[in-house]
């Protein structure tokens, strides 16, 4: 099928014969002639076959497209839209706004050459036949979930996973804060696992933010545009301070989901946290995620360097105490015995299979106790001598 680009057409789907779009008659083929001055020379044309996510609010849409010109192990590719609602907002069209964002997310992935990072391929503009303009990111397509669907398949992750992943981001956010860049919305939907080689890439450069960068208004005045995600935003960037300390912050924030299986708005107050983990991690480790959401972007660890050599002191602990003394361990694990079942738990079902599991235990422990009792009784009160009938209560009555 081809899909048409437009997103104010009513009838997208076209079939794979058709040059132009049934219903609003823009070509379906998109080629890539406006482009800016980044040294790309190739002419390239697109196709687009399926739209994977649609987000109205920032007007943007993801699309998986065939690459006409490439070889064919990288024919397949993600493209990224943003179009034109009309919409102003404090006297500047929202598009203005988007356009400046998508610029950086374009010109960051097309130059960042780290492996954690999606490849930018493509950048250009497409004019509509309504003269309506989309401005357009070509990138390389990574093959696997992000960590919000990895999360519902395959329930929270445990402690040897989270410090593999949590080294994977931080390694990559060292090449983006040393590029002078943040990511600022980090949380688990915009990190992807990839299939090939199990590893981590993060997506989603929309709100990348040069470090000291403002971007200056329709009036002239400079300003930090407000981006993040409610649950993951660091309060400072919140109040648009964003600070590169602000990536700690969400960080922090993704493992709790990742380590509880429930996003930080229910967990109330994020402070206990801990008591809702799923599975028992170190005290060094809870003291690290401890850090990294803290209030003040001051009492956080001030760099990625500083939170790799955590995590590898973490996992040296670990290493040489596998079953780590902690007291407040142990009382998290005995909370974790109380815990109510919870609905918004992708696991759930492995819980109450192990809760199953466990009562059975328990039944059948009961059950063998009872019956050595009843034997030890049975012992006692059998006859010594075949002659002598058994003493019972009521016979003793007699
Ligand atoms: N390069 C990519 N390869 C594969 N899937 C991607 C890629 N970029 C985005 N996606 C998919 O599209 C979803 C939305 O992309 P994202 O860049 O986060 O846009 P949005 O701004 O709408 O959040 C991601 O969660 C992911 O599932
Ligand atoms: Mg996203």
């Amino acid at each position: 099928m081809r899909y048409c680009i437009n997103p104010d057409c009513r009838e997208r789907l076209n079939t794979d014969e058709a040059i132009e779009c049934k219903k609003c008659t823009n070509l379906l083929l998109i080629s890539n002639n406006e482009r800016p001055n980044y040294n790309i020379t190739n002419d390239r044309s697109y196709r687009i076959i399926k739209r994977l996510k649609y987000n109205p609010s920032a007007c943007t849409e993801i699309f998986e497209v065939e690459d006409l010109e490439a070889g064919n192990s990288e024919k397949i590719k993600i493209l990224k839209a943003i179009h034109d609602n009309e919409i102003t907002y404090n006297g500047e069209k929202i598009f203005t706004l988007l356009t400046r964002l998508f610029q950086r997310e374009q010109r960051f992935l097309y130059f960042n050459e780290n492996e954690g990072i999606p490849r930018g391929y493509d950048v250009f503009s497409y004019s509509l036949k309504n003269r309506k303009k989309i401005h357009c990111l070509v990138m390389e397509k990574i093959v696997g979930v992000n960590l919000e669907q990895w999360l519902h398949e395959n329930g929270a992750i445990k402690e040897k996973r989270a410090l593999k992943w949590l080294e994977q981001i931080v390694k990559i956010l060292d090449s983006v804060h040393e590029n002078d860049f943040f990511h600022r919305d980090i949380k688990p939907s915009n990190i992807m696992w990839r299939k090939l080689d199990y590893k981590l890439v993060l997506i989603d450069f929309g709100a990348v933010k040069e470090i000291n960068g403002n971007i200056s208004n329709a009036n002239g005045e400079m300003m930090t545009t407000q981006v993040g995600t409610f649950g993951y935003v660091a309060p400072e960037q919140d109040a648009r301070k964003a600070v590169p300390q602000s990536d700690f912050y969400s960080l922090g924030r993704t493992f709790v989901y990742l380590l509880t299986g429930k996003h930080p708005v229910y967990i109330e107050p994020i402070s206990e946290w801990e008591t809702q983990i799923r599975h028992p991690i170190s005290q060094p480790l809870i003291d690290l995620i401890n850090d990294l959401i803290k209030d003040s972007p001051n009492e956080r660890p001030q760099n990625t360097q500083i939170i790799l050599q955590r995590l590898d002191d973490i996992k040296n602990c670990v290493k040489e105490n596998p079953i780590f003394p902690s007291s407040k361990l142990s009382i998290i694990m005995s909370q974790m015995k109380t815990l109510p079942p919870q609905v918004d738990n992708p696991d759930s079902n492995f819980r109450s299979w192990s809760g199953l599991i466990k009562s059975s235990v328990i039944v059948l422990g009961i059950g063998g106790l009872i019956a050595l009792v009843l034997l030890f009784i049975g012992r006692n009160t059998q006859p010594t001598n075949k002659n002598n009938p058994p003493i019972s209560p009521t016979s003793k009555n007699i």
